[in-house]
């Protein structure tokens, strides 16, 4: 068997604003649209995903919240409604995906490796949260490719952002060699949005571009401060500012999906390419995509 690669990581947002805009088959609410600038972002970044013809796409989501260890789902098949709480008429999706457990499994296991806590989850009516359903629509809305989900650890909330950075750090590491270890070729989709104040109203049309703008000022300034550390390819510089922009921004990454990825990819050095950069009520988005098969 080759050795497996990890061909690409995307920072993939799970606004479900996102999957609404599309009206896709799969979720009952119907939009005007919304949201193009990320929504293309989006488009052109599963061109050059899908192109590279994954064997897998490996998803960590932090509205899969596990108090005790790291779980991965270990059933082949899951479907049902996903539904986002906090906006339901927005996103009430019917799902049906297919998970790589073999793959799963030796994830799991190399997380115990490390000396962490890791589950498998075999509950066939567990259902699946709407970060991950999301991210996994926008990236590949035919769902013709396994998936394998990983839950955020909830270290950064119960200790500091620094304990579960150290979390996230080793997870990717275990994440890396087991996909080397099962010889897939797999991307990686760090589900998080950047910065995280929003509007706590929304307007009477949802997609309402007129109303659709950043929260503040100082938010936008710390989205680009990261974002250019990415595209200059400072990733280690990116990790140590990360504890400091959750703080200030009230950053999504806090729970772990960036920072488990850039391990995974080996902290890359190389220039990443922001397809998008959005709003969605408020918060800063950007669909980011990092070339490991070339770089
Ligand atoms: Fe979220």
């Amino acid at each position: 068997m080759n050795k497996g690669k990890i061909i690409a990581g995307v920072l993939a947002p799970h606004p479900p604003h996102l999957v609404y805009g599309e009206n896709p088959k799969q979720n009952e609410p119907k939009s005007e649209g919304g949201w193009e600038v990320l929504r293309w972002g989006y488009e052109r970044c599963r061109k050059n995903i899908l192109a590279k013809k994954p064997d897998v796409l490996i998803v960590h989501s932090p509205h899969w919240n596990t108090i005790v260890g790291h779980h991965v789902l270990g059933l082949e098949k899951f479907s049902g409604l996903s539904v986002d709480p906090i906006f339901p008429h927005l996103f009430r999706y019917q799902y049906d995906l297919t998970v790589d457990v073999e793959l799963s499994l030796a994830i799991s296991e190399e997380i115990k490796a490390k000396g962490m806590i890791a589950k498998v989850m075999k509950n066939p009516d567990f259902r699946v949260d709407y970060g991950t359903i999301t991210t996994l629509h926008l990236i590949n809305p035919a769902w013709d490719l396994p998936i394998v989900a990983i839950s955020a650890n909830n270290s950064p909330y119960y200790f500091s952002n620094e304990v579960g950075q150290k979390q996230m750090m080793l997870l990717g590491e275990a994440t890396r060699i087991a996909v080397e270890k099962t010889g897939k070729r797999a991307v990686l989709l760090a589900s998080n949005s950047l910065s995280h104040r929003h509007f706590t109203k929304e307007s009477e049309i949802p997609e309402d571009m007129s109303a659709e703008h950043v929260y503040s000022h100082g938010q936008y300034l710390w989205d680009m401060t990261v974002l250019k550390m990415m595209k200059e390819g400072r990733c280690a510089e990116l990790l140590a500012t990360l504890p400091e922009f959750i703080d200030m921004a009230s950053a999504e990454v806090k729970a772990g999906a960036l920072t488990w990825m850039l391990s995974a990819l080996g902290i890359p050095d190389y220039p990443a390419e922001v397809h998008a950069y959005g709003t969605v009520i408020g918060t800063g988005n950007a669909v980011v995509e990092w070339d490991n098969d070339t770089n």
